[in-house]
């Protein structure tokens, strides 16, 4: 049986509907995230599943037990929000047992608890600070270390990296997803960051306008997007319609297809029927915008050395792989 199950969700804010039929479900310990442009619903839904807001219709089974008619502090959800709202005036420890004073746990059990997870969240040097005193990512492990004091039975995390520059990121969603194993927390984390939500999840749901296009694991969502929002919003494909498809590929092609940019490669060798339009260095990669047969492509290639860049206005030749061409909808 599974652990979270979301039946027929629905929630309307004065007349306007946010999703209105939103269905899946989640296994004990899996780590899935809502993955979604801004204003598709995803918060709106971490806060239905927290009772934070109050749903239209549906239910949300939590272990067997719907919860839809329980208050939040009855659900035993843990939920970090994107701006992390500490209290200003208690110290990290006094923050982090917030949660255990209102549960009425006694002083000791409760030194015990804050101590045990500020360790978790490599903290302990700093419980007697006040948050003021910190910088953003070590306010975040604040706020996580106060929603996994209370055990809770469901972790919801709202876009809790989004705040930090790039370095502290990539190291606190590695320290999140430890945490995670190691607890078997179940988890539903929310983001619009596609490396976040590829690099993290057991499993993605793909939000677009209230609804989940498109569900599965990271390899599947990047290898095989259902539609043109899918392929658009994940992994810069190069999408074509039919007739520009046809003329690319130079037979009749039926439906819209989806290029992914490093699956296609430029070569001196063979016919030079391609045009390098201009290029950006990315890094590690070059991103070239070529034009090929009347089609404009994006063409992603590793950045080995300088010696090997095309520079713009060269021509060039473009070898497609077909087995990487993806229709979509
Ligand atoms: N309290 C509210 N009253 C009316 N409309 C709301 C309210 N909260 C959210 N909405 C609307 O519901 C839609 C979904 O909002 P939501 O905050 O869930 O989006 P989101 O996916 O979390 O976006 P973001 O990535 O920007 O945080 C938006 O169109 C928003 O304007
Ligand atoms: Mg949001």
């Amino acid at each position: 049986m599974s652990f979270v199950s979301i039946e027929h969700l629905q929630k309307t804010y004065s007349g306007t509907p946010v999703f209105s039929d939103i269905n899946f479900t989640i296994s004990k310990g899996e780590f899935v995230t809502l993955l979604g442009p801004s204003g598709c619903g995803k918060s709106t839904l971490l806060r239905c599943i927290a009772g934070l807001t109050p749903v239209d219709e549906g239910k949300i089974l939590l272990d067997g037990q719907d919860i839809v008619p329980l208050n939040p502090q009855k659900r035993g959800i843990g939920m970090v929000f994107q701006s992390y709202a500490l209290f200003p005036n208690m110290t990290v420890e006094q923050n982090v047992a917030f949660g255990l004073r209102m549960q009425k746990v006694n002083a000791n059990d409760s030194q015990k608890r804050v101590s045990e997870v500020l360790q978790l969240v490599e903290l302990n040097d700093f419980a007697k600070r006040y948050p003021h005193q910190l910088s953003g990512g070590q306010c975040q492990r604040v706020a996580l270390a106060r929603s996994l004091v209370t055990r809770p039975r469901l972790l919801l995390l709202d876009e809790p990296l989004s705040a930090l520059d790039a370095r502290i990121r990539k190291h606190l969603r590695e320290q999140i997803r430890q945490i995670q194993r190691e607890l078997g927390l179940t988890t539903i984390f929310v983001t619009h960051d596609q490396e976040e939500a590829l690099t993290m999840s057991d499993r993605i749901f793909l939000m677009n306008q209230g609804k989940i296009v498109q569900s599965g694991n990271a390899e599947s969502l990047y290898a095989a997007p259902v539609d043109v929002f899918a392929a658009s919003f994940i992994g810069n494909y190069n999408v074509l319609d039919a007739e520009a498809a046809s003329r690319l590929l130079q037979r009749p092609v039926a439906s819209r297809i989806a290029i992914r940019p490093e699956t296609l490669g430029l070569s001196l060798q063979g016919e030079p029927d391609t045009l390098i339009r201009n290029h950006s260095l990315l890094g590690n990669v070059i991103r070239y915008r070529v034009e090929v047969r009347g089609v404009e492509l994006i063409v992603d290639v590793l950045n080995r050395s300088a010696a090997d860049l095309y520079p713009d206005g060269q021509r060039v030749a473009l070898s497609i792989d077909s087995s990487a061409l993806c229709e979509v909808a």
